[in-house]
């Protein structure tokens, strides 16, 4: 039986990131420049080479897989991939099977896969949603979306998925906002978790300008509410809180002000198959390349090998003076986060 994916410091690979597409149909501007380059579809996986890849993972121990963008959603083959990897939810065996399947999406196109998700073994999906508010949004995303991502989280709320919103903490942007988006987050029956803004590829701001703490923040909250840490986990890098006066919990992503990289879990591969075993790392490794040679499962495993050698400790993201240029010069979008 494969090896399971374990670092050099010891930490056990379990969760894949796997985006699809590194395109978007939105623009948030903490994330892309409006005129973003976008990787030729030429050096795209094909659909086949994605659940190639997916079965070698599950194959040496990963057990959930959560498909990103870009917007996973505007690749037009995406579902047929999730019908395949939903077959191997629960799948025991000598190949094993994933615990869970999820996706982490914008939400536009939300309504019209809300129920296919749930019919291929998606239970839950992050949806990202920095604001209620419509002018807010467009000033964002730089379209005109909110309608539609609504409408999303009503379907998926329809046909039984559990959502959790993914909230960027954004000084003057949508600071004012976060205790409502909150409160109305839980009356819908959602999770929110809120997350420091990291310093990923050039945009057209100043990320200094809009960079906001969530110790800042949760003292800000809890002047209102009472939290309680949350022995909740996902296997994701936030840390929860149960909000008494809302019963909804609360989920804080701080990359910048309380380093979580000591529990890692997880490695990320782009929609052109290079894998990088950090989000803040640099380094790289070519599973496109492994997957058309002439052994791919065997070229694949080494491929892996050296990904658990590399994978450094931790992410050096700091958000500190004006004027600063990015930690990496890769968008978040090539990754997928
Ligand atoms: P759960 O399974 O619900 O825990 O989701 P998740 O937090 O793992 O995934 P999601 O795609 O919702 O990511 C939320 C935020 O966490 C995004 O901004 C990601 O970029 C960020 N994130 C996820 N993993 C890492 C990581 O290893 N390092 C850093 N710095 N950020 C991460
Ligand atoms: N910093 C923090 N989060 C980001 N996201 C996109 N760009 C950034 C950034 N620079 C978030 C999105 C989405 C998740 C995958 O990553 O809002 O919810
Ligand atoms: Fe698209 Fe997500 Fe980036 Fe916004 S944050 S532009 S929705 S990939």
């Amino acid at each position: 039986r494969p090896a399971p994916l374990v670092d050099q410091f010891q930490r056990r690979i379990t969760y894949l990131r796997l985006s699809v597409t590194d395109r978007c149909d939105l623009r948030c501007t903490y994330c892309m420049p409006e005129r973003m380059q976008f990787l030729p579809r030429k050096d795209v996986l094909s659909l086949e080479e994605l659940h190639e890849l997916s079965l070698g993972f599950i194959a040496r121990g990963i057990r959930k897989i959560r498909l990103t963008g870009g917007e996973p959603l505007v690749r037009r083959d995406m579902m047929e991939l999730v019908q395949a990897l939903g077959r191997t939810i629960g799948a025991s065996g000598d190949r094993g099977g994933l615990d869970e399947l999820t996706l982490t999406t914008n939400g536009t196109r939300l309504a019209e896969f809300a129920d296919g998700l749930v019919e291929a073994g998606v239970r839950r999906v992050n949806v990202s949603l920095d604001t209620l508010d419509r002018d807010t949004f467009v000033r964002l995303a730089r379209r005109d979306s909110l309608p539609q991502v609504l409408e999303g989280l009503r379907a998926a709320r329809a046909a039984g998925l559990a959502v959790k919103l993914n909230v960027v903490a954004l000084k003057g942007v949508n600071e004012a906002e976060i205790p409502e988006i909150i409160g109305w987050a839980h009356a819908q029956g959602h999770e929110v978790t809120l997350i420091e803004v990291m310093p990923l590829g050039e945009i057209e701001e100043d990320r200094f300008d809009h960079y906001l703490p969530l110790v800042a923040v949760r003292e800000g909250l809890e002047q209102r509410w009472t939290l309680t840490p949350s022995a909740h986990r996902t296997g994701g890098p936030a840390r929860y809180f149960d909000v008494a006066e809302t019963g909804g919990r609360l989920g804080l992503i701080t990359p910048l002000t309380n380093n979580f990289c000591d529990g890692c879990n997880r490695i990320r591969v782009t929609a052109t198959g290079q894998l990088f075993a950090c989000l803040g790392g640099t380094e790289q490794v070519d599973l496109r390349a492994a997957l058309r040679g002439d052994d791919p499962q065997a070229l694949l495993g080494d491929a892996l090998d050296t990904a658990m050698r590399i994978k450094p400790q931790r992410h050096a993201f700091a958000i500190t003076q004006p004027g600063a240029a990015p930690a990496l010069s890769r968008h978040m979008s090539m990754t997928g986060g």
